[in-house]
């Protein structure tokens, strides 16, 4: 019995909203040297931990689902937009929820950058969230992780794979609007933009391939492909790598100039569904956005044989996606005793 207390009382400890990332010793997956540090590769897990809340907010996950799936059952594109937050807040200074201020007077809010301008959506889930964790967990699980639960919940519930997430993110009290116009990657991006941006994360190209087959479900703009249909290379012609048809369907919704916010699927066999349809897209000339069709084509080489190894066998997407988001999930998050815990996700306490 002492020794049952003394074991539960340790791992409260260990669990404890204190937990810091100065713990040397903690980290899993092999490799990795110890927490703290730049986007680190290779099971470096900054002291995260999936059981982070296995104490203080047990059903942390359980929420997080039950509104996820009312909310997906609402409005389907949901899941999509859900899961491209948690890439959008991580690519910007690290996983701290910094996407979800608003406007004050010390924020200039990331939601009025380039990439995330009539684009982002999804807020209203994340407050639905919130609040009711604040209700059955006052002031305990931060919004940077429940954009990482949301993004695996979004998959998970759009027929795709699952991983545990490592928790005890801490939300940042700043965010940056001019970081969220520099490392976000622009769709009309060359492959060896895309590899320097995720390089820069600290993600490879096994990274870069199967996070971008998160394109398998969603939409995109007509601005955020326009330049592929009508000119491509600065000569008025259009990107010859996409198929025909295709080309000819996306023109007759994407006008040469106006109508930049219709919207178009990215997976247009599956839009709804998280399956490796996309790589199979991409190898017909289908691939929505420059920066998905140069996966393929942009003379990678070892980007060109994920695709083609993605769309052959989705258990092996689905491995590498899972991975990619745990590695992508744990881009220098605050721990310890930085940043705070939100109270609203919108503003800083
Ligand atoms: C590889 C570089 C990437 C580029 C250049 C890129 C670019 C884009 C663009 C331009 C859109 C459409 C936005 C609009 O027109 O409003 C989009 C949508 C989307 N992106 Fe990416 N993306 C990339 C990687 C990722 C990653 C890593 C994820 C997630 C892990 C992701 C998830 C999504 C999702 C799910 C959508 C659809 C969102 C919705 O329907 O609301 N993307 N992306």
């Amino acid at each position: 019995m002492v020794l049952k207390v003394s074991f539960s009382f340790v791992l409260i400890v260990l669990l404890s909203s204190t937990f810091s990332s100065a713990h040397p010793g903690l980290n899993w997956g092999g490799g990795g040297g110890g927490g703290g540090g730049s986007g680190g590769y290779g099971g470096d897990y900054f002291g995260l931990l999936p059981e982070f809340y296995q104490y203080s907010c047990p059903q942390a996950n359980d929420i997080v689902m039950s509104a996820l799936e009312k909310a997906i059952l609402r409005e389907p594109r949901m899941a999509a937009s859900l899961l491209r937050l948690h890439f959008h807040d991580c690519f910007v200074q690290g996983c701290d929820a910094s996407v979800l201020l608003d406007d004050s007077a010390t924020i200039a809010s990331e939601k009025r950058s380039n990439p995330n301008r009539n684009s982002i959506r999804g807020f209203e889930v994340i407050d639905e969230i919130k609040a009711k964790l604040e209700e059955e967990c006052p002031q305990t699980v931060s919004c940077a992780d429940i954009l990482a639960l949301t993004a695996r919940g979004s998959t998970i519930l759009s027929g795709g794979p699952d991983w545990e997430v490592p928790l005890g993110r801490r939300d940042s009290r700043t965010a940056s609007i001019s970081l969220s116009n520099r490392d976000i990657p622009p769709p009309n991006s060359t492959l060896q933009n895309l590899v320097n941006f995720f390089n820069r994360q600290g993600l490879d190209e096994v990274n870069l391939v199967a996070l971008s087959g998160s394109h398998t479900i969603g939409v995109a703009r007509c601005v955020s492909f326009r330049q592929r249909l009508y000119n491509q290379n600065e000569d008025n012609r259009p990107d010859e790598t996409l198929e025909r048809s295709y080309y000819y369907g996306l023109t007759s919704v994407c006008p040469r100039s106006g109508g930049d916010n219709i919207i178009s699927p990215l997976d247009l066999r599956s839009p709804r569904k998280f399956d490796n349809s996309y790589f199979k897209l991409i190898l017909g000339g289908k691939g929505l956005l420059n920066s998905d069709e140069v996966l393929l084509t942009g003379n990678g080489g070892r980007t060109t044989e994920l695709v083609k190894s993605y769309a052959e066998d989705e258990g092996l997407f689905f491995n590498h996606f899972a991975k990619s988001m745990v590695k992508m999930g744990n881009i220098s998050p605050l721990t310890g005793s930085n940043g705070e815990v939100r109270k609203n996700c919108r503003r800083i306490n």
